[in-house]
């Protein structure tokens, strides 16, 4: 059943000029049938490049948007309407537009997880896995880390030279996991590696041999001589890894590592896009979209 659908999907995005690219937190299913699979910073990236005139994104709004504004002449269809990013939505332009007034000093810093509306009153986007490179490099010393407390903390950790204000925003899924969760995971896989994302809290992410973005995690594990890891951040994660490395183990490092709405998009969803009923096609408006594509233009300049 699934092999025709797939089939169906391969044949319509070459006669459409689709290109379909996926977040890594997305099915192995869902990533057999894109162009390309990556984390939040290479999809941005690709999304610059790709030739093809309509981008479906399986992922989550904040990405299609992100896709959108590099890429105002493609249609960008994202995979499921629904799925939306439970930290992209947490504060609204009014809270950090107050808090900015409370810190003029500062450079407005914000992760990639955040609303259109929110990236008009950014001077830069960073995401995961390019976070520290970029707050290393902007001449700011002083920084407004939003909304990520977790990640902003990360990073106020590896650049000490700069002075941080960090809001508490966080992603629920990750900041859910405690401690001891990671305690109660390596008493039963002590030789494993234990890799985490960090949206994980701080004192998660210190009892880590590896953080990074999910494919930072990936490539660690992949290029590793080590046999056993355990895996903080979403459970898809473990699930292509043990399809890409079979000759090695990878344990979830708890049950409650599920994003919902990653988990929202199937292949169905994208083949409905592909047929013209299904996602939703994202409409920014274009001062909207020319306010907020400058601090991602400055993401991948920075970034690179
Ligand atoms: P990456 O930047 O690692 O792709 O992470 C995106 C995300 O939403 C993690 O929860
Ligand atoms: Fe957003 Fe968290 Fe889901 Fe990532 S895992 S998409 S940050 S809710």
């Amino acid at each position: 059943m699934s092999n025709g659908i797939k089939q169906k999907i391969l044949k319509l995005k070459a006669e459409k000029d689709v290109c379909i690219l996926a977040h890594s937190y997305m099915s192995e299913e869902v990533c057999s049938v894109a162009d390309f699979v990556g984390d939040s910073y290479a999809l941005a990236v690709k999304a610059k490049t790709a030739p093809q005139s309509t981008v479906i994104m399986c992922g989550v709004r904040f990405m299609a948007e992100t896709v959108k504004m590099l890429s105002p002449q493609k249609r960008v269809i994202l995979s499921n309407s629904k799925a939306g990013c439970a930290m992209a939505e947490q504060f609204d332009r009014e809270v950090i537009e107050h808090v900015k007034k409370l810190y003029p000093d500062y450079a407005v810093v914000a992760y990639v997880n955040t609303t259109a509306e929110l990236k008009t009153i950014a001077d830069v986007c960073v995401t995961s896995s390019s976070a520290v490179k970029i707050c290393r490099a902007l001449p700011e010393k002083n920084i407004l880390f939003i909304p990520d407390i977790n990640l902003g903390t990360y990073v106020k950790e590896r650049v000490p030279e700069k002075n941080f204000k960090l809001l508490s925003g966080g992603c629920p899924t990750h900041a859910q996991i405690e401690k001891s969760d990671v305690l109660k995971a390596k008493s039963v896989h002590p030789d494993a590696l234990f890799l985490v994302h960090p949206e994980c809290r701080p004192e998660v992410v210190a009892l880590a041999d590896y953080a990074g973005s999910t494919s930072g995690i990936m490539d660690f594990a992949e290029k590793s001589d080590k046999k056993e890891f355990i895996i903080g951040t979403e459970n898809s994660i473990v699930e292509h890894l043990q399809a890409k490395c079979p000759g090695k183990s990878f344990y979830p490092l708890s049950e409650k590592l599920v994003c919902a709405n990653m988990r929202l998009t199937t292949l169905s969803d994208v083949l409905s896009c592909l047929e013209g009923d299904g996602g939703e096609e994202i409409i920014l408006d274009e001062s909207l979209r020319k306010a907020a594509v400058k601090c991602i233009e400055r993401m991948i300049e920075l970034g690179g």
